[in-house]
């Protein structure tokens, strides 16, 4: 049996990591489930956001099932997950997004992935203050050129795997000539290398303005951890809701697989967030290991339990003028729908 690490995480965490396990074990997923606990919590009990044996854990399985861990703003303790990203050196973060039938959006015709630099850039968290006062304080982008080498080579390899026909790099080169220069540059080598697939390169603001207009216009697109940070929240608001986003952090030896989304610490604790996107997570989650059945039916109930509207969380209902359900009613409505293709399968 499969031993993968498990953190329930903060605020919501716990509530849509629970609703996870409720959809695994009603596909009978043979996992064995090592829970540690990071963040908050452990912060509270511990002293450490991010204790010793939860690294442990991931070092011995590979793999890891995360829920969203809270990072305290302007002070306190750096962010886990920006920490485990390095410890683990996952340099790739993979968000799929795709439009769901009945859910209501601007747009129809979304499809894309979106692989974001998970280990350098503005996130290094080499940032100081130039005086005592704090009135002039500066941040440093580091980026190196074996890591954007890697992320562009990853990216192509992932494309091309997923039948993919277009791969954008979305930069800022004109300004930020060294660093976002050397992304686009191996960017550029790598494109001249492939013939499977279209690439171009494209400055961020425009990516962001054709996103809003155009979506469809773009199938994968590659970028650096800040840019990727921010994109993500703009593709999460053209599908419908953060609430379906999952999010994997890949790297050559290891891999962490969560929400794109955060703690939302405005609705933790009334069990009304929706479980999908943990629920899409742990599909990714599956699909790595080598489950990719059991990874499409999970993804296919989820996309049916949408689809139906009558079984979905606030953030949804709200658009359909809909009564909602708790986070729970949801994940036995997706548990429930699963079973009945596993047993059709
Ligand atoms: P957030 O993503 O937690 O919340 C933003 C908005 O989306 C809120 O209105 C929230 O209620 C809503 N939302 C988020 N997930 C939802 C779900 N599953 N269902 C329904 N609504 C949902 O972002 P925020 O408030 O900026 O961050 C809160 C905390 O989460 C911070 O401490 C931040 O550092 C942390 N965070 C952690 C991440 C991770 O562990 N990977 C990722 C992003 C943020």
């Amino acid at each position: 049996m499969k031993r993968v690490t498990l953190i329930p995480g903060d605020g919501i965490g716990p509530e849509i990591v629970n609703a996870t396990l409720k959809v695994l074990d009603a596909i009978e997923v043979d996992i064995d489930w090592e829970v540690v606990n990071a963040g908050r919590k452990a912060y509270e009990e511990e002293g450490n956001p991010l204790p010793e044996d939860v690294i442990e854990s991931i070092r011995r399985n590979k793999v890891a099932l995360k829920g969203p861990l809270e990072t305290p703003i302007g002070s306190g303790y750096r962010s886990v997950n920006v920490t485990l990203r390095r410890i683990f050196d996952l340099y790739a973060i993979i968000r799929p997004a795709k439009y769901i039938p009945g859910l209501p959006t601007r747009y129809t015709d979304i499809d894309l992935i979106l692989i974001r630099e998970g280990i350098e850039g503005l996130y290094v968290g080499a940032e100081c203050s130039l005086d005592p006062y704090k009135h002039h304080s500066i941040s440093i982008r580091y980026m190196s050129r074996d890591n954007c080498k890697r992320l562009i080579s990853f990216a192509f390899r992932y494309a091309i795997a997923h039948n993919r026909k277009k791969i954008t790099l979305a930069h800022k080169a004109n300004i930020l000539k060294e660093t976002c220069g050397m992304l686009r540059e191996e960017f550029l080598k790598e494109a001249r290398k492939q013939d499977r697939i279209l690439a171009e390169d494209m400055l961020i603001d425009s990516v962001v303005a054709e996103l809003i207009s155009r979506p469809s216009k773009f199938d994968v697109i590659v970028t650096s951890n800040m840019f990727g940070d921010i994109l993500s929240g703009v593709i999460a608001g053209l599908i419908g809701t953060v609430g379906i986003l999952p999010s994997a952090n890949i790297g050559n030896e290891y891999a962490i697989f969560e929400t794109a989304h955060g703690t939302a610490p405005d609705i933790a604790g009334k069990g009304i967030a929706n479980p999908s996107a943990m629920i899409l997570a742990s599909a990714m989650l599956l699909e790595h290991i080598g489950l990719t059945e059991k990874a499409n039916i999970i993804r296919e109930a989820v996309k049916e339990v949408i689809k139906e509207g009558k079984y979905v969380t606030l953030d949804i209902a709200s658009k359909l003028g809909t009564t909602p359900v708790s986070t729970s009613k949801m994940a036995e409505r997706i548990a429930e729908i699963a079973r009945q293709k596993l047993e059709e399968s």
